[in-house]
């Protein structure tokens, strides 16, 4: 497994894959790996000649209020389970040479960015895109992969590569859970043991919407209105967004939600000073009986 630390030899490389017909496949991460992530590097594997995974705490999609400098990081542990995934390259560049000084161009996606984990983290969306945007161009990978996990992540990156023809696939994985449900997340690592049993309330409050949905529940208000009586409950969990939106646009559904139509439930709740999120995609089944 290969160690690239700079742009010019991470380019190199893969342009010498290119030339001799290799799939690429690239899964990018900031690190602090656990199961979720090598889920996504595993479907890689399974995919391609040839596996890039990125390591960089992304310093642009971080506010100056948020958790960059504390953000978890353990390079050695990283490198040692990618080794064992038969990964070809790890690219982990340092923040200069993503960004030196003159650094001075941005991606930004419009529409889907300013709602649920936009509407909080101003900027936290055109700094992802454009980290992702230079990963595309610096691997230039056939497949890239992605966690539902970040839903509107997602959704976001899905229409950048859509509107600015990025030649490449977005294949998206399940989200991994502990047994107990809880989404697996870099930052689930800050909970105290207290906050980490109140955490499943994200996952309980999900649930309780499923199974309305499932019993024929179609109206956006009442799905919402769920998943925050269920939060309720949880006196550690301060919420944040509680949401059932389209899909594609991420529009809440206000009225009735028609047939034929899925829906997206997400929420951010705040554990002191961690915020976690999570998420479930259901699609209508009813139109298919
Ligand atoms: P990070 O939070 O490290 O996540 C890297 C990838 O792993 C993302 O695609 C994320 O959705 C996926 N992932 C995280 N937890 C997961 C889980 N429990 N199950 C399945 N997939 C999971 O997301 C980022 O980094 C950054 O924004 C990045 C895209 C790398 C840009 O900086």
């Amino acid at each position: 497994m290969d160690i690239i630390k700079t742009i010019q030899e991470m380019t190199q490389r893969s342009a010498e894959w290119k030339k001799n017909d290799k799939k690429i496949g690239l899964v990018p991460t900031m690190g602090y790996l656990h199961e979720g992530h090598l889920a996504l590097v595993r479907q890689a594997r399974a995919e391609n000649d040839l596996v890039v995974v990125s390591i960089f705490v992304n310093p642009l999609q971080f506010s100056p209020q948020e958790d960059l400098g504390r953000y978890p990081r353990n390079l050695e542990r990283d490198l040692a389970l990618l080794e064992t995934q038969y990964v070809n390259a790890v690219f982990n560049p340092a923040p200069e040479e993503m960004y030196p000084a003159d650094f001075n161009a941005a991606v930004e996606v419009q529409g889907l960015t300013e709602m649920l984990e936009g509407a909080g983290r101003p900027g936290h969306f055109r700094g992802v895109t454009t980290v992702v945007a230079k990963l595309f161009h610096i691997v230039n990978p056939g497949t890239a992969y992605f966690g539902q996990k970040d839903a509107q992540q997602v959704a976001v990156i899905r229409k950048m590569v859509r509107d600015l023809n990025f030649p490449l696939k977005i294949t998206v994985c399940p989200t991994r859970r502990e047994s107990d449900g809880l989404a697996m997340s870099s930052r689930n690592v800050y909970l105290s043991t207290e906050q980490r049993a109140s955490a499943i309330v994200l996952y309980r409050a999900l649930s309780a919407a499923k199974t309305a949905w499932e019993s024929g529940e179609r109206e956006g208000a009442r799905l919402r209105n769920i998943m925050e009586q269920t939060l309720a409950i949880e006196p550690l969990a301060q919420p944040d967004y509680v949401s059932a939106a389209n899909p594609d646009s991420l529009q809440e559904y206000e009225g009735l939600i028609e047939a034929g139509q899925g829906v997206l439930l997400s929420l951010a709740v705040q554990f002191g000073p961690t915020r976690l999120i999570d998420n479930f995609l259901l699609s209508d089944f009813t139109r298919a009986i």
